[in-house]
């Protein structure tokens, strides 16, 4: 049986991670059996998203959303592909296209529809926070500088919550979520008028739906994150640029590390703020150089 491109790439993309089949079995509830029918093209969606979450897997060439089923959705819609159309160019049925874009149905009924629905879909290449070389370690730990808060705080007032906080940031919100604490920013809810995001930066990404989605659901008024300017995914350009103000800022903001060291972003860094008011938009930029994305 011929193993399709993305069954390939997830089994490099474990490899990569130095995981075998057994450890990788482990971490999501499985026997080592099911990776290997898996490698082999064969197996639930189910299990498939599972290790896709595990290895961080996304995926560039199927439409936007949170999961996979969301995607294949959305990218059969924008091709304007009715269920029946997409079953007659499939030879799949229309109770297996919509198990699929439910997150049920099995592999090989997926690889047959991303051949037809999406045939470029690959993997998306692993994010990274390009800090530079040496103390890779704490490069997702740099903490917002001082001066640049105190403009944010000009601009949009008290900050309600900070969702990836740490003990040692200079960030002062009512509530902050720290890991060291149990909590987790990316599942944990929401909630206040205002908040400040600045998060890890080798997974801005995942960050920034959070945050879209945290706002949409109206947990939250007001998002401002701080993150590297990748303007390039799909989702960036189709959903986020669409309802987000994005402020780019001029020159380096200089970041410190854990033990206090300042180091200036080797990359630009942009705002993506969402529910804004067009004074605290004034106001942000009286304070802080920059230039809006339209
Ligand atoms: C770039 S630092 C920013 C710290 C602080 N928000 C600031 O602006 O100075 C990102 C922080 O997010 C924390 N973090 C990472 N994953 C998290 C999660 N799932 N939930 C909460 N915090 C997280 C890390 O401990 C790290 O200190």
């Amino acid at each position: 049986m011929e193993v399709h491109i993305l069954i390939e790439e997830i089994r490099q993309a474990r490899k990569d991670c130095g995981w075998s089949q057994r450890f990788l079995a482990e971490r999501i509830g499985c026997s080592a059996q099911v990776i290997k029918r898996l490698e082999a093209g064969i197996g639930s969606v189910e299990t498939l998203v599972a290790v896709m979450d595990a290895l961080e897997f996304r995926l560039t060439g199927v439409g936007p959303g949170m999961t996979l089923a969301n995607q294949l959705r959305e990218k059969r819609r924008k091709r304007g592909w009715s269920v029946a159309a997409t079953a007659t160019k499939t030879g799949l049925s229309p109770s297996t296209i919509l198990n699929l874009e439910r997150g049920g149905g099995s592999v090989a009924s997926l690889v047959r529809l991303l051949g037809k629905l999406a045939p470029t879909a690959r993997r998306r290449a692993p994010e990274r926070a390009y800090w530079g070389e040496g103390d890779k370690a704490d490069r997702d730990s740099r903490f917002t500088p001082p001066k640049f808060l105190e403009a944010i705080h000009e601009a949009f007032g008290e900050i309600d919550l900070d969702p990836c906080g740490h003990i040692l940031s200079p960030v002062k919100a009512k509530r902050c979520f720290l890991l060291s604490e149990g909590d987790n920013g990316l599942t944990d809810k929401w909630s206040g008028r205002f908040a400040f995001v600045n998060p890890p930066f080798s997974q801005q990404q995942k960050w920034l739906r959070r945050a879209h989605e945290q706002w949409t659901a109206g947990h939250i008024e007001t998002v401002v994150c701080l993150v590297p300017t990748r303007t390039d995914s799909e989702w960036f350009q189709e959903v986020l640029s669409k309802v987000a103000k994005v402020y780019l800022l001029k020159g380096r903001l200089r970041f410190a590390d854990p033990r206090g060291q300042e180091q200036a972003t080797p990359f630009s860094v942009m705002l993506v703020i969402l529910g804004s008011t067009a004074p605290q938009r004034i106001r942000l930029q009286e304070s802080v150089s920059g230039l809006w994305m339209i």
